[in-house]
């Protein structure tokens, strides 16, 4: 198998590359990526110099560079990360998103189509669905209810991959995971964040009253997914992938802070993200029937081992800390 992985030194798709390389011992590997804020080729230093891996950097939104990667290549499979991926950046300003995520995945798309690629595996998320109250749980068939810029794009992707299918018979299998956490995440996001601010002493900002949930999954539970569903999955289906692990944020920082020894008093409950969704689950009875997948890593021991990978990667975290992050941390969080 040849793969092309975009989006691949990001979070997921770093964790995905070192599993494919490790897992399928016959399987080329190529990364195109842009390598925004969010893309760092450490994230793949161990196997950057494996005959098996290549990098390209790219663009997904520039038919060009895609053209150039895809065009004449024997590839087998494309599975598309790429994309930005966090909502509080989406709120402040959502054209990136619009252009990556959705134009970007309809360039792909579109040229993956040309080339007559096999297999188009779509990386989507239980965002798309909206919020849930108290009970119940997401499936496959609900409406796309998005509400933020960022769920609004990956779900405007995920019907761009629908009318692929219906209007050119080039049909994409989707995969849509809950909160995914493990080494290498952004601190940007929740728990690598609140890890970083603890273990420097600084306030761990909550947002709103802290009740929201999130179900999380470990990382290298949504990449054997997503595997799965590029092995076994039926092009045109999409399959959600939870983790089965629903926490209040608030019950999670806490723990978060138990794991690190440090006191609950550097919480600090910060204004609410605006159209903040209540609370999201999923649920994953079709990728368990159908691709014999389910999530294996227990949440409290893959945190702790999260926050080990954090406290022992302190060079990896210090030089994103140190970088365009000081700058997006004061617009987002004030002088706190
Ligand atoms: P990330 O932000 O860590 O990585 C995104 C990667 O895409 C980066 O390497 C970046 O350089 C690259 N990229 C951005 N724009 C690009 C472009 N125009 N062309 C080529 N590359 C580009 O994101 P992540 O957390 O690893 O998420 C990966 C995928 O999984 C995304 O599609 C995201 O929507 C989806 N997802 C993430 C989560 C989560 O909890 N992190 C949950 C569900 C779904
Ligand atoms: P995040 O990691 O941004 O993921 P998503 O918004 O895609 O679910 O946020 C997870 C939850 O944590 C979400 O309810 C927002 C909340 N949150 C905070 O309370 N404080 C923070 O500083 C961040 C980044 C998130």
């Amino acid at each position: 198998m040849r793969v092309l992985v975009t989006g691949g030194a990001g979070f997921i798709g770093s964790n995905f590359i070192r599993l494919l390389l490790r897992e399928r011992p016959g399987w080329e590997i190529v990364n195109f990526d842009l390598l925004t804020y969010a893309g760092n080729l450490d994230n793949l230093a161990e196997v950057a110099s494996s005959p098996r891996y290549a990098f390209v950097r790219g663009d997904i939104a520039d038919g060009g560079a895609l053209e150039g990667v895809l065009g004449g290549a024997e590839f087998d499979a494309v599975v598309n990360f790429a994309a930005e991926s966090h909502v509080d950046r989406s709120i402040e300003e959502p054209a990136p998103f619009l252009r990556t995520n959705v134009v970007g995945t309809q360039m792909l798309l579109e040229v993956a189509r040309r080339e007559g690629m096999p297999r188009f595996l779509q990386v989507s998320t239980d965002e798309v669905y909206g919020s849930l109250g108290p009970e119940g749980r997401f499936v496959e068939d609900d409406p796309l209810r998005p509400n933020s810029p960022y769920a609004a794009s990956k779900a405007s992707a995920d019907l761009i991959c629908r009318a692929y299918e219906k209007t050119y018979g080039y049909p994409s299998i989707i995969t849509r995971s809950s909160n995914n956490y493990g080494p290498y995440q952004f601190p940007e996001k929740l728990i690598p964040l609140m890890i970083n601010n603890a273990l420097a002493d600084k306030e761990l900002p909550v947002y709103g009253d802290g009740a929201n949930v999130r179900d999380w999954i470990h990382v290298e539970d949504n990449c054997r997914g997503v595997l799965a569903a590029l092995e076994r999955g039926e092009p045109g289906r999409v399959y959600n992938m939870g983790g089965g692990a629903e926490w209040r944020n608030i019950d999670l920082v806490k723990l978060l802070l138990r794991l690190l020894g440090k006191p609950e008093s550097l919480i600090g409950f910060v204004g609410d993200r605006p159209g903040h969704d209540r609370r999201y689950a999923l649920d994953s009875s079709r990728a368990r029937e159908e691709l014999d997948w389910r999530p294996l890593v227990d949440f409290e021991e893959g945190l702790r081992a999260t926050v080990e990978w954090y406290r022992g990667n302190r060079a990896w975290c210090e030089s994103i800390l140190s970088g365009e992050y000081q700058q997006y941390y004061r617009r987002m969080y004030g002088g706190r």
